[in-house]
């Protein structure tokens, strides 16, 4: 793998001009109250770039007048006080022998090491949010590094599809053991717990994203994460998790009967929902654009929603006066990668992105009707997402969460 880490940190450094410096600082520990410590994950770039994990560490890399390139690595110094602790460093003669450093250094080290490069450089690349104040000798062009990362992001190899297929794998199963195990009086974060459970139990060492499970009416709201409700008989729920593999990202929602069986108008917001997907996810294939999945499953959600009688008038006005917001209100989904709404433009000069082959992205229309929702009381409290994890390959693509099981009677037959 550190042969990856190296030719990326070479694609990048092919870009940028002679006399440069790249200036990117690692993800630091954060406290969740008080010194309890989150478990400590590294900023996706910065792993992009280097696999390193450990806090407070700083990339630094060099193309010198002659374009030659050097990779400079800061990291914490061995402490054998701190060890005890925290447990060991990768030290510096480490970051040299493990982790491919052309130099290491303590992190203390930063700012004569740093002032010293900067020298004769004529570029600087960092996060346009890197604060370059402290720095006296800077040079006059300063540019944004992240797009640059950002677009290498965009197109996983071999390697990341497998990390990725890996967390869609462990996540889809996890959801079906989720589909067996609800029942009417179970509280939502017990579903939680299992979910969490499962993802862990089989490698993941976190999850992607703190999981919705929303019974009911919770489900209408997008970012549901109280998790607290106990679940109704009759109810549907909706979960949105999933499992970080080696910090790769799966991002899977099923919604699911309570009971095990879907009421009339469920099934019918569930079909819709599901026709929608499966037409969605048929236009993610390498030359077609990106905003062609969210207009064809529009086609279906707003043509179904006005034959249920849930909304009125014509398909196409409805369409193009966005009237269908107030039951499908975001988007059709996001690439997917080190994080879960990863790296990469959606649109080059305004014009929507073709897909090409290594891409990895979420398809994940939804329908929302709120319990307070000008409709027909039948259809109020029911809210549905279907969100499947699509790999573009080279004539069409793969779904890497397909071992969810998200056909209606696949759903009431897992159940019983
Ligand atoms: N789980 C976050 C999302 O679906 O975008
Ligand atoms: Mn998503
Ligand atoms: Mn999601």
């Amino acid at each position: 793998m550190q042969d990856e880490y190296a030719a990326r940190r070479a694609a990048l450094m092919e870009i940028v001009p002679a006399a440069s410096i790249v200036l990117l600082p690692g993800a630091k520990l954060q406290y969740r109250n008080a010194d309890a410590e989150y478990p400590f994950r590294q900023n996706s770039d910065f792993y992009y770039l280097t696999g390193f994990s450990e806090p407070d560490a700083f990339l630094v890399l060099t193309k010198d007048e002659k374009a030659k390139v050097k990779y400079i690595l800061f990291s914490l110094p061995h402490d054998p006080e701190a060890e005890i602790w925290s447990g060991k460093r990768i030290g510096q003669e480490g970051a040299v022998k493990d982790y491919a450093a052309d130099e290491a250094y303590v992190c203390d080290q930063l700012e004569p090491v740093v002032s010293k490069l900067l020298d004769g450089m004529q570029h600087v690349y960092c996060p346009k949010s890197y604060d370059l104040s402290a720095w006296s000798n800077i040079p006059k062009s300063e540019v944004n590094v992240l797009p640059l990362i950002h677009e290498m992001r965009l197109i996983k190899s071999p390697a990341e599809i497998s990390e990725l297929r890996e967390a869609a794998k462990i996540s889809a199963v996890a959801h079906n053991k989720l589909l067996r195990a609800c029942k009417p009086g179970m509280f939502e974060y017990q579903l939680e717990a299992m979910f969490t459970g499962y993802c862990m139990q089989e490698g993941c060492r976190a999850l992607a994203y703190t999981p919705i499970v929303a019974s009911g009416n919770n489900a209408c709201t997008l970012h549901y994460i109280e998790n607290t409700q106990k679940i109704s008989d009759k109810e549907l729920v909706l979960i949105d998790a999933g499992g970080e593999f080696n910090n790769y990202a799966a991002d899977i929602t099923r919604t699911i009967p309570a009971n095990g069986k879907f009421t009339p108008e469920q099934k019918a917001i569930y079909q819709l929902v599901l026709d929608a997907q499966l037409q969605g996810i048929d236009e993610v294939r390498p030359g077609n654009t990106w905003n062609k999945v969210q207009e064809t499953m529009l086609q279906v959600i707003v043509g179904g929603l006005v034959e249920l009688g849930i909304m009125q008038g014509d398909v196409e006005t409805l369409i193009k006066d966005k009237a269908y917001r107030q039951f499908y209100m975001h988007s059709s989904g996001h690439w997917l990668g080190l994080d879960v709404h990863d790296a990469g433009t959606y649109q080059i000069e305004q014009k929507w992105r073709k897909f090409e082959p290594g891409m990895v992205l979420t398809v994940e229309p939804g329908i929302y009707i709120n319990s307070n929702a000008n409709v027909e009381e039948k259809w109020r409290g029911i809210g549905v997402r279907i969100e499947d994890d699509i790999l573009v390959t080279e004539h069409g693509n793969e779904v890497l969460s397909r071992d969810a099981i998200k056909q209606v009677a696949d759903i009431e037959n897992a159940a019983i």
